[in-house]
């Protein structure tokens, strides 16, 4: 953080705070942005999320706080944020009464583009998002995902260079959640900087250059998803034998792995990511070897909290007094 100068920050909160009556959301937390890329405040339901995103975007002021977005010192000149953002989430701008197209065209209007200018970006962004057969439909017959698509669409509309996205998957089937996490990755490739706040570890792990952890007003732990997954001791991937022979080729073969030599299992710790399960099998295949069971443990929020507030909750962390063969 020393090192990085708030001119390269797209974002850059120093002792943010804000409290409704006698109850503190915002406990004095930092966040820094580098434009460009990637950040996701994870937290629970309740943390302060949708606050942190309301204030950074201008719709409610911090009680304190040095606060430069794209920047402009909030305090100063909330007006050349506005221009610099778009907002999209839980109070989400689409008119379900009219057609995704006017709603798009409406945005245009909001944003002083000409006649024709309005109708080429509204075709050209309603093309992008998957959005033309149901343009001259009424917004409120779409499905979830659809909508989100047309709101984060009118975001758009403006060329915004920071995107503020509140929980933009929350309620999304998989299918859509997918979806939206390819949309947010072109963002990201076309150079947008995106703030994103969600729930799921999971998402922020697929999307983020780097995770803050927002729990109890504080930010517990900031980082790359990996360095966060290493203080999740709770991931693992678990190999169950048959074979005592498998097992024990299996086991020289694996690196870090716990034995459990009287169920002839094997833990290996991991975040549960494709390429590490990749790995581990490609491990077991150069060896000719064959689990007869493989089960994942995803680290997920709770694992995240537990590692992070000293909880002493371990019920789920493989047992430590096994030996573990390098
Ligand atoms: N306008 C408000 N007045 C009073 N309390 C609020 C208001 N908005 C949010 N809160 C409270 O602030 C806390 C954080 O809310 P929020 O930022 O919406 O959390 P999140 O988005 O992470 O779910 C919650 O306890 C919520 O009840
Ligand atoms: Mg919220």
């Amino acid at each position: 953080m020393t090192s990085t100068t708030t001119h390269s920050l797209a974002i850059a909160a120093k002792g943010l705070h804000k409290a409704y009556g006698d109850k503190t959301v915002l406990d004095g937390i930092d966040l820094a942005v580098p434009a460009g890329t990637v950040f996701s405040l994870l937290g629970p339901n309740g943390a302060g999320k949708t606050t942190a995103v309301k204030i950074l975007s201008t719709l409610i002021t911090a009680d304190a706080g040095d606060l430069h977005v794209g920047g402009h010192d909030l305090a100063v000149a909330p007006q050349a944020v506005r221009a610099a953002i778009g907002v999209t989430g839980q109070f989400s701008a689409v008119d379900g009464l009219i057609t995704g197209e006017e709603n798009m065209l409406l945005m245009a209007d909001l944003h002083h583009l000409s006649r024709s200018e309005g109708r080429r970006t509204a075709a050209e962004l309603l093309e992008r998002f998957d959005l033309v057969e149901a343009a001259k439909k009424p917004a409120s017959s779409y499905s979830g995902g659809m909508k989100r698509r047309l709101d984060l669409a009118m975001t758009l509309v403006g060329g915004p260079r920071i995107i503020f996205l509140d929980e933009p998957t929350t309620g999304l089937d998989p299918r859509s959640r997918h979806n939206m996490w390819q949309i947010i990755r072109e963002l990201v490739s076309d150079g947008v900087t995106v703030f994103l706040t969600t729930q799921y570890l999971e998402e922020a792990d697929e999307l983020a250059d780097r995770i803050a952890v927002l729990n109890d007003g504080k930010i517990a732990a900031e980082g790359t998803a990996d360095e966060l997954k290493r203080l999740i001791p709770g991931g693992h991937v678990r190999l169950r034998f048959t074979d005592p022979a498998a097992y024990q080729s299996a086991a020289v073969a694996l690196r870090e792995v716990t034995r459990d030599d009287e169920a002839l299992a094997l833990t290996v710790p991991s975040g549960g990511s494709q390429r590490e399960l990749r790995s581990i099998l490609d491990w077991l295949d150069s060896a000719g070897i064959e689990a007869d069971e493989l089960t994942v443990h995803t680290p997920d929020l709770d694992d995240v909290f537990f590692a992070l507030t000293g909880s002493t909750d371990t019920a789920d962390v493989p047992a430590q007094s096994k030996e573990t063969v390098r």
